[in-house]
């Protein structure tokens, strides 16, 4: 079978299509025939060799942290039923990264394999895997009341095509910033009241201003570094931050003490996700796609052997939504 494997860190370049032999599953595994395997923004930064110090993946490994297909076959402590059904699955546990998914077979942990309900196409399934858990999970912590402002960074991206729709039904009212008309018009259609183009100058104002001046309650920033930072800065008092994203290089540099003194509560990404809510959550993810609350969550698909070309198109911020291998 087919997979993709990055040779050695590095840029794009490093990720090369490999024949590799089929994979059995041991007793508490499935194995699963890939329709699409998912691109995470992690993905990109691990290839790169960024988190060293956490992640423990080593070249030449298979990335991808999550899959869509149909179940191939199952382990002996796993019940045979299961073969056949269509499923999303992520190929470790959550937290970790053990990749393997960038294959036209994977092989996953029994308990990380979810049914995909009638009706919900595999791809936007796989969209529900980690952004739409993600993004439920941060929308469940903020508590958004009737009216709140809410700001999202990164907007364009995966997460933002849960956080913009589930904040606006939360009753908010959803400022997203991005960069570039052609994102920001994609946001105005998942529902943003007010969009900011956060690569000009004086965005935060424009965003200030979008919330009548007061600031806004609730920030949830894909996009970290100076962006992330500056959105603090428009934080207003008893306002909620969450600081999960890296996608500019870095986590939002946030000083604890100041947080206080402002009265800001801020969330990392290591309070993100409980893991006894991870089942509910996802649960509702998919709940949500089979109600048709959330949808035309992926934006660009690539054969899987273009998985440089796919990574290259993230890098170079040319994707919207989310980005998917087909294998
Ligand atoms: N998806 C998840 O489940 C999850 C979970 C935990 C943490 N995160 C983190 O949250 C952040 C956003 O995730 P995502 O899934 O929405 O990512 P994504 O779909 O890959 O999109 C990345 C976004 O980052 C923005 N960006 C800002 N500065 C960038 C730069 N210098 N280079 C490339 N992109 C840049 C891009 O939009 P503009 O071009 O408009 O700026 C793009 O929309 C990432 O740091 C990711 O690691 C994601």
């Amino acid at each position: 079978m087919r997979a993709v494997q990055v040779k050695e860190f590095g840029g794009p370049e490093v990720l090369v299509a490999t024949e590799q032999p089929e994979p059995v599953a041991g007793p508490d595994q499935m194995v699963i025939d890939v329709a699409a395997a998912e691109i995470l923004f992690l993905d990109i930064q691990l290839r790169g060799g960024w988190g060293r110090d956490y992640f423990t993946v080593m070249p030449p490994y298979v990335p991808g942290a999550g899959v869509a297909g149909t179940v191939r076959s199952v382990g002996g402590n796993v019940a045979p039923g299961w073969t056949g059904r269509r499923v999303i699955a992520g190929t470790g546990p959550s937290g970790s990264y053990v990749g393997g998914g960038y294959a036209q077979q994977a092989t996953v942990p029994a308990g990380e394999v979810f049914e995909v309900p009638d009706g919900v196409a595999l791809s936007e399934a796989l969209a529900a895997l980690h952004d739409g858990l993600m993004a439920l999970s941060q929308i469940e912590k903020a508590a958004i009341g009737p009216g709140e402002r809410v700001l999202v960074t990164a907007a364009g991206g995966s997460l933002g095509a849960w956080l913009v729709p589930l904040a606006r039904a939360a009753g908010a009212r959803v400022v997203a910033a991005a960069r570039g008309e052609h994102k920001l018009e994609h946001t105005r259609r998942l529902g943003a009241e007010d969009v900011v183009d956060y690569s000009e100058e004086g965005w935060t104002a424009r965003a200030r201003q979008a919330t009548g001046g007061a600031g806004v309650d609730v920030v949830f920033d894909g996009a970290g570094g100076r962006i992330g930072r500056a959105a603090f800065e428009i934080t207003a008092p008893g306002g909620r931050f969450f600081s999960y994203g890296a996608a500019s290089g870095g986590f939002a540099d946030i000083d604890a003490d100041e947080a206080r003194r402002r009265g800001v509560t801020v969330v990392g990404i290591r309070d993100a996700i409980a893991p006894e809510a991870q089942g509910r959550l996802l649960e509702q993810a998919l709940s949500e796609l089979a109600a048709g609350h959330i949808g035309s969550l992926v934006g660009r698909t690539f054969p899987l052997e273009h998985a440089a070309k796919a990574h290259a198109a993230i890098e170079n911020r040319q994707t919207i939504g989310k980005t998917l291998l087909l294998a």
